[in-house]
């Protein structure tokens, strides 16, 4: 082993969306920052997750929209999907952003370390024959897919990581799992022209979504030929030359050409000397405090190793918040919450606050409002469905808004700060929305909440 180093302030150990966000605001405040990554700088996100996802599907989407053109009067069609065309384009997009990443950490007084680290104590971690000293350590060591016992990944038993490299399309692929990763890859499937099957354990796809929006999500995934197995759950898998077989709890058998397991993701914390550092794991993820303090003084655990939430948003969230404690800002604790969450599976999924169960349970006497996208000259112009759900504590705050259709990813950020600064539908009913946008179908419905609808049926 090496000597000794000077201490830093921060030692961020990991170099996804968490760490990486943590130490460039360390950087920017100041601090004395080493950032150590075993694999490539934007971690999960970049590489594995949201960006190399969001890409394929949006090139599902530009299929689609060929496959679609003759409803819109434009005499498209697809010829084929050209696979490797496609890996090349969401290739570009990764590289493209990671030479920027790069560049901004470079530009930052932030030393970065290539190497896995391990911790030797609550304030040092050893990579290779260097040991790096910190006032403060960040742990920020991310998550990888989970499967299932019994079931093996390999060939053609894959998980998203995989499936985001395939150099070949299959005609049939079972998604087992109907969260967010699987219906975001039965989609991308569905689109490319797979058949598809979601088997999901619990009585609805998106569980986590109000229920409004499973049901609608699954409508609309039947009328893409998507075929839903909710209720079902997995007992074994049995892969051959050219298909694996599921069979489901009860005994019946589907086939595929690709089984794709969307079952979770788990903390990466194993190995890595936390356990030895004193540091408490429950099943494998690091709880905290409020303020992102794991048990022992000066170390904190960032993202998705944090029990919660997992999303890239609230890992940058995260991560700039232990900068600026740790830099003596007191900032406001990130609460899982108030998090938005988009699913971008088509039609896509918009969230944030309570569902409507959860309102229930919290509040007790509640009203809810659907805006059916019928009325939304730009949702009808796209050609899509789908509503927006507003659920409010009775005389007072919106306190969750749902959305499914075409596009409503890009709603989000107003119901955020609806839900956020707790506004009545009384409060948003006087804001003009722009027309014809999406948007106003978010004006719509606090308008009919208010007790004043516009374009609104019933
Ligand atoms: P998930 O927790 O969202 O969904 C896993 C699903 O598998 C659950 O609905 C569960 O009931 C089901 N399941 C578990 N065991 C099963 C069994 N034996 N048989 C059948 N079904 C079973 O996890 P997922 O989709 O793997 O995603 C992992 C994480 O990554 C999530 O936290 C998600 O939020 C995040 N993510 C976020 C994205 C976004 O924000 N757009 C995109 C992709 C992932």
């Amino acid at each position: 082993m090496g000597e000794t180093e000077r201490p830093y302030d921060v030692v961020v150990l990991g170099g996804g969306s968490g760490g990486y966000a943590c130490a460039l605001r360390a950087a920017q405040l100041g601090l004395r920052v080493a950032l150590i990554e075993r694999d490539k700088l934007g971690g999960t996100c970049l590489h594995r997750g949201c960006i190399p996802t969001k890409a394929l599907l949006h090139a599902a989407e530009v299929a689609d929209t060929a496959r679609d053109g003759r409803r819109f009067g434009v005499n498209s069609s697809v010829d084929s999907i050209d696979l490797p065309a496609v890996l090349r384009y969401q290739q570009g997009v990764v590289s493209r952003l990671h030479k920027g990443l790069q560049g901004l950490v470079s530009a930052a007084t932030i030393d970065y370390v290539e190497g896995t680290g391990l911790l030797t104590s609550p304030t040092s971690v050893q990579v290779g024959d260097r040991t790096l000293s910190g006032r403060h350590l960040v742990l920020a060591t991310g998550s990888q897919a989970r499967t299932l016992p019994g079931l093996d990944i390999g060939g053609r038993i894959v998980t998203s990581d995989e499936a985001l490299r395939l150099t070949k399309l299959p005609a049939s692929v079972i998604v087992l799992g109907g969260g967010v990763i699987g219906v975001e890859f039965a989609s991308i499937f569905r689109s490319f022209g797979a058949t598809v099957t979601v088997v999901e354990a619990l009585p609805r796809l998106v569980p986590a979504e109000d229920e409004a929006i499973s049901k609608a999500l699954e409508r609309a995934f039947r009328k893409r030929g998507i075929t839903c197995r909710t209720g079902a759950r997995f007992a074994a898998a049995a892969p051959d030359e050219t298909s694996v077989t599921l069979t489901l709890d009860g005994g019946e058998t589907l086939s595929a050409e690709l089984l794709l397991v969307a079952v979770g993701r788990g903390p990466v914390t194993e190995g890595m000397g936390f356990e030895s550092a004193g540091i408490v794991t429950d099943r494998g993820f690091v709880p905290t405090d409020e303020r992102l303090r794991t048990n022992v003084a000066g170390v904190y655990a960032v993202g998705d190793i944090v029990p919660g939430l997992q999303l890239a948003h609230r890992g940058f969230a995260h991560g700039v918040f232990v900068a600026e404690d740790i830099a003596g800002f007191a900032p406001a604790p990130v609460l899982d919450g108030g998090i938005p969450k988009v699913t971008y599976c088509d039609p896509e999924i918009a969230s944030v606050g309570l569902t409507e169960t959860q309102a229930r349970e919290r509040h007790g006497e509640i009203a809810t409002y659907e805006y059916n996208l019928g009325g939304n000259g730009k949702s009808q112009i796209l050609g899509t469905a789908g509503f927006v759900k507003l659920v409010r504590a009775v005389e007072g705050p919106i306190v969750g808004v749902h959305m499914i259709g075409a596009r409503m990813g890009e709603q989000v950020g107003e119901a955020q700060l609806i839900v956020g600064w707790e506004a009545t539908p009384e409060d948003v009913a006087p804001l003009v929305h722009a027309h014809p946008t999406q948007n106003e179908a978010l004006g719509e419905a606090h308008l009919a909440l208010a007790g004043k609808p516009l374009h609104a049926h019933a």
